[in-house]
């Protein structure tokens, strides 16, 4: 690691402002908030407990949602606090700000080993806008910075890169967290030069979120393995009818081009060759975010390469299960950033599961693999597997664009070794 790590760090009796992602998905129940899945709390334990071991007087801050500035009560992170203590098994204290007088006397008042969390970054427009004069309110409580928040990494705010360079010109070090390290590990190093069969398995909706990952594994990858939504912009580009299914014309010139390349590199790139399709029907209701609620109808195999004008691919087909599934165990490396289908309704699941099981056993069997994404990890979790593959991402955007080859601003703003 070419950064700063905590474990580098002295930070004995230090105060220690830690960037954490916990943006975890919550939900309202009975007029309180919950929280609907912990991962990315308890994957910072490691950092937090080495820190503890260090001696160093902790304090966290993270976003939560996107409150654009205001102080909206469902985006507290007061939950989470209760959470880590249950978790850490110590107390955490809470300030209901970030930045000022209480959040500042609250870290002064910490003892070595001693956790306080900051309210919701978020909540000050500042932070978003990467502000400096905000960077450095920030930076009040810091003597050290660490960044462990991976997924918010690709984000340049003030809490993820700007206070970076407000410690790191005063002196202070800034370094990565355990967290932080393992997925540059993962993502980065590990697929530089993968063991050999490498295969990609590529899912989602949309083409414009996937193009520049295909393109730049194209020149690493053996065999890269589509589903999801994104295959008709792939066969719209090969001249077939693609029904209802949901599309992106405006980039069938980038499928092309990805067709071509995977051509002339020799990958092998395979499409589905069936789906199961079904049709949309409006229900005439809206669903929570006002949006109208589709009911798919009729499902059924579908083994042609057009779609009829009626219906919408939903999964890939049996025949394309096959076929994955057969090409997976020679992986010894694998990559899967994507769903097959939407897996959310049972009827579309079999796609996602089955190359689920298939990655989870090629995994058993001595590959490794490697799982970005919040779908992806979401679909795992309902398959009970997610503990039998190598490594799953935290970051969902932020995975995207490192795999892209970008540099994350949260990183590049640490310290160098
Ligand atoms: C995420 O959940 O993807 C990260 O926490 C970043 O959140 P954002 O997309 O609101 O910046
Ligand atoms: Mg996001």
């Amino acid at each position: 690691m070419a950064k700063l790590t905590v474990k580098d760090l002295d930070v004995r009796g230090k105060r220690v402002l830690v960037r954490v992602d916990y943006n975890v998905p919550m939900e309202e129940k009975d007029g309180r908030m919950v929280i609907n899945d912990d991962t990315r709390i308890k994957e910072t334990l490691p950092t937090l407990e080495l820190l503890i071991e260090k001696g160093a007087r902790i304090i966290l801050a993270s976003h939560l949602g996107r409150p654009n500035g205001k102080r909206e009560p469902s985006m507290s992170l007061r939950p989470l606090a209760a959470r880590l203590a249950d978790l850490i098994q110590r107390p955490v204290a809470f300030v209901d700000d970030c930045i000022g007088e209480k959040a500042e006397k609250t870290a002064a008042a910490l003892r070595p080993g001693d956790i306080l969390l900051l309210e919701n970054v978020r909540y000050y427009e500042e932070e978003e806008a990467n502000d400096p004069a905000f960077a450095e309110k920030l930076a009040k409580v810091a003597e050290v910075y660490v960044n462990d928040a991976f997924g918010a990494a690709h984000r340049a705010h003030a809490s993820t890169e700007g206070v970076a360079r407000v410690v790191a010109k005063r002196g202070g070090q800034c370094a990565a967290g355990l967290l932080m390290e393992r997925e540059l590990k993962f993502l980065g190093d590990e697929l530089e030069n993968p063991a050999r069969p490498f295969v990609v398995i590529l899912g989602g909706a949309k083409v414009s979120d996937k193009i520049k990952v295909i393109d730049r594994l194209l020149e690493r990858a053996d065999t890269i393995l589509i589903g999801g939504a994104m295959t008709y912009t792939f066969r719209l580009a090969l001249g077939r009818k693609v029904g209802k299914s949901l599309v992106e014309p405006g980039r069938v010139g980038l499928a092309k081009a990805a067709l071509e390349k995977a051509k002339t590199r020799d990958v092998q790139f395979l499409l589905p060759v069936d789906n199961i399709v079904a049709t949309p029907v409006e229900t005439g209701k809206l669903n929570k975010k006002g949006n109208p609620v589709i009911e798919f109808q009729n499902p059924r195999i579908n083994d042609s390469l057009d779609i009829p004008d009626t219906e919408e691919g939903v999964d890939i087909g049996p025949q394309t299960i096959k076929t994955y599934r057969d090409l997976i165990p020679r992986a010894r490396t694998i990559l899967w950033n994507g769903p097959m289908g939407v897996f959310e309704d049972k009827r579309f699941s079999e796609g996602t599961y089955a190359v689920a099981r298939a990655v989870a056993g090629t995994t058993q069997k001595g590959a490794k693999s490697i799982i970005g994404g919040g779908d992806t990890v979401k679909a795992l979790n309902l398959t009970g597997l997610t503990d039998q593959v190598t490594f799953v991402s935290t970051g969902g955007g932020a995975s995207l664009e490192f795999l892209e080859g970008n540099v994350l601003p949260g990183v590049a703003a640490l310290s160098d070794r």
